[in-house]
């Protein structure tokens, strides 16, 4: 069954709201740094202790020693899954793997921020962007990293290279025509096998999020 995240990108007060609303339901809590900064370790132990799963989504890139103690320090405060970046090359990806007991890494291989010009400013080899995820993506599981982050239109495919857990953004209720490529509706996405949705405006900006959520769980469970 696809599982969902629910990205908490709100600020704490109307997070602990969301969350107070969503209590006893199955979804996952993705808290990116500026809810972080602003609830601190203290907001993971709130939201673990009322049963959910915590997804820190860090987008890890730096030396090795400081991802491994980042990633241990992520797993002491009681997340259960972690971002770091494929850019940060093999050694910190194995350093974070070797520090990751309970905790699951999931890597990110090229921001959707980027176009063809990001090529062209790495003056890389490969000619399209996907290309270069794809090449990232088995990186990351070289590595040991558990799952790596994709657009639903990749997920199918890289499933069956990598064997890597899917973990879904860019779902949208209403295809949006100009962006086809990333993102994608809640049912193509569980269609395409992902193993994870990730959900932040669809949900934070409905009338009814605890009513989203539970269409979605819908979706997701077929
Ligand atoms: O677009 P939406 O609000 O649903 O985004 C949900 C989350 O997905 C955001 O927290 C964003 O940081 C994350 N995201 C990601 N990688 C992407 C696109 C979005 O981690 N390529």
């Amino acid at each position: 069954m696809t599982k969902i995240c629910v990205a908490l990108d709100i600020e704490l007060k109307r997070a602990l709201d969301l969350t107070g609303q969503l209590k006893g339901t199955d979804v996952i809590l993705k808290v990116g740094p500026p809810l972080l900064m602003e609830g601190g370790r203290q907001l993971i132990e709130t939201l673990k202790s009322e049963g959910f799963d915590v997804f820190l989504d860090l987008k890890l890139h730096d030396i090795p020693n400081t991802v491994a103690r980042s990633v241990r320090q992520a797993q002491l405060i009681g997340a259960d899954y972690l971002t770091v970046h494929a850019f940060g090359g093999r050694e910190m990806l194995e350093a974070a793997r070797e520090s990751a007991e309970t905790i699951k890494l999931i890597g990110v291989t090229v921001l959707t921020s980027h176009d063809e010009g990001f090529l062209h400013f790495l003056n890389s080899k490969y000619k399209t962007i996907g290309e270069l995820a794809k090449a990232l993506a088995l990186r990351l599981k070289e590595a040991g990293i558990h799952g790596v982050v994709c657009s639903a239109h990749e997920a199918r495919e890289i499933k069956e290279s990598t064997g890597l857990m899917t973990v879904v953004p860019g779902i949208r209720f209403e295809q949006d025509k100009g962006d086809q490529r990333r993102t994608a509706t809640p049912q193509y996405a569980v269609s395409q096998g992902a193993d994870m949705l990730v959900v932040g405006r669809e949900i934070i900006n409905s009338e009814n999020p605890k009513e989203k959520v539970h269409e979605i769980l819908r979706i997701a469970g077929g």
